[in-house]
């Protein structure tokens, strides 16, 4: 069986490290692993207007910012299919099939869209487009025939009830679905980065993210202004770990060369950790080395951004390209689908062999 990867990101803001740790990073080794005979990266634009209906506009600025994200990552439109969800309408008709088998207490039960509920202050005028954007996401996955997903842990549930569709459909008409799998990210910083004031996730609206298009003055800006201990208010007394937003960074980016190039004193993050604990280790000198080490790691990625931004209709091409290749693939499933469900009456002969010979009979 082929092995075939779809993810995709809501075109809702830039993308920040959080996401880069989360999945981006991730992306691109499995995309340079060539392990993967296909490769399916979506903007999910249609999903981002199932709670931003008001605001097309935003989510129209977004596409171009998360393509350029994306290809100064290191994506590869050679490699890997970049596209526009609602540039593939074959993804709608797929989860109006499937919405007749998923029930509303099914819906109401999904972790992640409980909290987005409460989360957006929904309460009782909840979108039925937003309700219903798992089943959609079912049929974003299978549309490919993605035998794995990589995405964050929070998007556990939507892969749950994805493959509980695919079981559902599979039972009542016949094989046509693949079962995905998700695959989480292997380190556990990676499971979560915290934001940059130690709140428990990067949020745009909580102005706590470092966006992998800012320039180094920002990110040395807000890694020096980053949440710590609060305890540590004397560099002799100890620090603590635990919650430290600086180390968690640390956890998900440094290596032992890092301290080799830019912090002889230490041999690795345990020994610098050892010594916070102890006391005498101060939070600036652990925020310096966090810059050079980010800075390490977004140098090349913000390089490669600037040359695809004084390129803007080449990346409109390639989500174009992109679209084309995926809308092609979605089309040879949607068939499938509607053989499974008997939705074919055009192309099945025998269909109209036996009406025509319930007919004849009757002369
Ligand atoms: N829900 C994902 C997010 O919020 C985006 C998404 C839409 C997605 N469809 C998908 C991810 C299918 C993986 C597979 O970022």
């Amino acid at each position: 069986m082929e092995k075939i990867i779809l993810t995709g990101d809501r075109p809702t803001g830039r993308l920040h490290l959080g996401h880069y740790v989360g999945s981006l990073k991730r992306r691109v080794e499995l995309q340079n692993s060539g392990e993967y005979d296909k490769i399916f990266i979506m903007i999910a634009d249609a999903q981002a207007l199932t709670d931003n209906a008001d605001n097309p506009e935003k989510v129209r600025q977004n596409i171009v910012e998360v393509a350029l994200d994306y290809l100064s990552v290191g994506l590869d439109p050679e490699k890997s299919t970049l596209f526009i969800q609602s540039m593939v309408p074959e993804l709608t008709e797929l989860t109006f099939y499937y919405a007749n088998l998923v029930t509303v207490s099914r819906l109401q039960r999904n972790p992640t869209v409980k909290s987005e509920i409460q989360m957006r202050n929904f309460e009782t005028s909840i979108p039925v487009g937003f309700f219903t954007y798992p089943i959609s996401q079912a049929a974003d996955i299978t549309a490919f025939k993605a035998t794995t997903v990589p995405v964050g842990e929070d998007q556990m549930p939507m892969l749950e009830q994805c493959q509980e569709i695919v079981h559902k459909f599979n039972a009542t008409y016949g094989e046509a679905l693949v079962e995905p799998k998700i695959l989480l990210p292997s380190n556990s910083a990676c499971l979560r980065l915290p934001g940059t004031d130690g709140k428990a996730k990067m949020s745009k609206s909580l102005g706590n993210c470092i966006y992998l298009s800012d320039g180094p003055d920002e990110v040395k800006k807000k890694v020096m202004s980053m949440y710590t201990d609060p305890g540590h208010v004397d560099l002799n007394q100890p620090g603590k770990i635990e919650g430290n937003a600086v180390f968690t960074y640390l956890d998900a980016f440094s290596k032992d060369e890092d301290f080799a190039e830019f912090w002889p004193d230490y041999k690795n993050l345990q020994e610098a950790k050892d010594h916070y604990q102890r006391g005498g280790l101060g939070d600036v000198k652990v925020k310096k080395f966090l810059i050079k080490v980010l800075e390490k790691e977004l140098a090349p990625i913000r390089e490669r951004r600037k040359k695809w931004e004084q390129d803007i209709p080449g990346v409109y091409e390639i989500l174009k390209a992109g679209s084309e290749v995926a809308e092609r693939t979605a089309a040879e499933t949607l068939a499938d689908v509607k053989k499974a469900m008997k939705i074919n009456y055009f192309d099945d002969g025998a269909l109209i062999k036996e009406q025509m010979e319930k007919y004849s009979n009757k002369k």
